[in-house]
């Protein structure tokens, strides 16, 4: 039996067996895509910035006007349980709300029905030695989603067709450009521009998931003087970058070495990319797992 077969999932109120996990096909989350969800990673079994997830995940359904159906005590008890009764060391927790079972109708259920709350667990696998030393491909491609991308939406279409494009396009992420102007994000990950020694960062905006990680990298460079900027980053600064660093929960910090089939700077992952990989390794061991 797979690791996926025997793995025990939360669902409204109850721990079971992922196999004995059911919703009703009526639920919003499976005709509307109405939800919202987390993504959290785990190390030795220490939740990784888990006040930080819990506000981006109360934001979220208070942008899509979604009550919180538990409090935070609430969800940190059942999120460490979660954690307790699955085997690996290194998860990444995956949880999911949507606006409840009712019949089909685009407007919200009036009386409010009950919220569905799904939360699984998958070990976490970190990039590769191979990954790390190679660094990835990326395409770039026009961002076409909607102007709610601050909101971890459980409807991810443009996102998985953006992906997608990347994966026939023989590369791991797409990297999306808005207007033909400037940059806002990875299709699952947030993008940071080197330039001359400098970490550039778009602003966490209505046009970009704040990313949690995002936020490390930057506490990170503060907090060792590497000079940095937060900022509207342009297509050519993309372009011409020295380095290009993709971030998120499960990929932490990776390199772009490959971009539209051009290198980025010499093609392998560079000083900056080093330096912040090691300094997130090192907040790592000694925040986290210690
Ligand atoms: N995705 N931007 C988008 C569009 C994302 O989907 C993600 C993460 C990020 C990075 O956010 P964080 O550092 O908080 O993981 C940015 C997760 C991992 C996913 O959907 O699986």
């Amino acid at each position: 039996m797979t690791f996926e077969m025997t793995m025990t999932v939360y669902l409204n109120g109850e721990f079971l067996p992922i196999t004995e996990a059911k919703i009703s096909v009526l639920d919003r989350g499976f005709i509307f895509g109405d939800g919202v969800y987390e993504v959290i990673p785990v190390y030795s079994r220490h939740i990784f910035r888990l006040p930080e997830h819990l506000q981006r995940l109360s934001r979220s359904l208070e942008s899509i006007k979604l009550t919180n159906p538990y409090s935070d005590s609430v969800w940190t008890n059942i999120i460490q349980k979660l954690v307790a009764c699955n085997e690996p060391e290194d998860q990444y927790l995956y949880l999911h709300i949507t606006r409840g079972v009712a019949k089909r109708d685009h407007a919200f259920p009036n009386p409010p029905v009950t919220p569905t709350v799904f939360l699984m667990s998958n070990p976490l696998n970190t990039p590769s030695a191979l990954l790390l030393q190679n660094g990835i491909s990326a395409i770039t491609a026009p961002d076409n989603r909607w102007l709610r991308c601050d909101i971890k939406a459980i409807s991810l279409l443009p996102n998985v067709l953006l992906r997608q494009m990347a994966i026939d396009a023989g590369c791991a992420e797409t990297i999306m450009i808005r207007d033909n102007e400037f940059l806002t994000e990875g299709s699952s990950s947030n993008i940071f521009v080197v330039k001359d020694g400098v970490l550039l960062a778009p602003p966490k905006d209505n046009l970009m998931l704040p990313g949690i990680t995002y936020d490390v990298v930057l506490e990170l460079a503060a907090a060792n003087g590497i000079p940095h900027q937060v900022r509207k980053v342009l297509l050519n600064e993309v372009l011409g970058a020295d380095e290009l660093l993709l971030t998120s929960s499960t990929k932490e910090v990776l390199a772009i070495t490959v971009l539209d089939g051009k290198q980025i700077g010499t093609g392998k992952p560079g000083t900056m990319f080093a330096k912040l990989h090691g300094l997130y390794q090192n907040f790592k061991q000694e925040v986290m797992r210690a």
